[in-house]
């Protein structure tokens, strides 16, 4: 097997792993999380605090890993010539829900620990970037389901 297909391979495994956590992470803090604030009792709010502060650095890599990855598998989906008008317009629709999530998500993280900033999603936009998250994933799950890439063909 050549070294395109496997780092091909490398690239969708690391996307699909890393939309996994940053999905996963988000869906787990609206849930669970987020509710526990309403109390507003210090002990709590210090959990919550930490609880999101433990899953920082989890974030930060995962938004890393999104975007490297995507838009390596963009432009090798997008150069093999074979991109119908209705797998671009799908592509398109994807990427840009899945890039509106990640940089909602970008701008209303909490900047510094101790703060009470910290705790605190701009306008509730929790579940709007969830939603948009979903989206990019279901339309991602779509895209390699209807239009399989070919593992073999090498970067060209
Ligand atoms: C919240 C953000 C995102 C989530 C949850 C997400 C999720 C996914 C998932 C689950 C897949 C299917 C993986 C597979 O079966 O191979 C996928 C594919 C893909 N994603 Fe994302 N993604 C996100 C953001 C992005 C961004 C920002 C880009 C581009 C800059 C991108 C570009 C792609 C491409 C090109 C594919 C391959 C589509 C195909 O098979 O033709 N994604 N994504």
């Amino acid at each position: 097997m050549e070294l395109a297909a496997i780092a091909r391979i490398v690239l969708r495994v690391v996307h699909a792993v890393a939309a996994v956590i940053w999905l996963g992470g988000g869906l787990y803090y609206m849930l669970a999380v987020r509710p526990l604030r309403r109390g507003s009792e210090p002990q709590v709010l210090d959990v919550v605090q930490r609880a999101q502060e433990g899953f920082r650095q989890w974030s930060v890599a995962a938004t890393a890993l999104l975007v490297g990855s995507g838009v390596a598998l963009m432009f090798d989906r997008l150069a093999d010539g074979r991109g119908t008008i209705s797998y671009v317009a799908l592509l398109a629709l994807k990427v840009g829900a899945g890039g509106l999530a990640l940089w909602l998500a970008w701008s209303v993280r909490p900047r510094r620990a101790g703060r009470a900033r910290a705790s605190r999603w701009v306008f509730g936009s929790g579940w709007a970037i969830l939603t948009l998250g979903t989206i990019a994933y279901v339309l991602g799950v779509l895209l390699s389901v209807l239009y399989p890439p070919d593992p073999g063909a090498g970067f060209r």
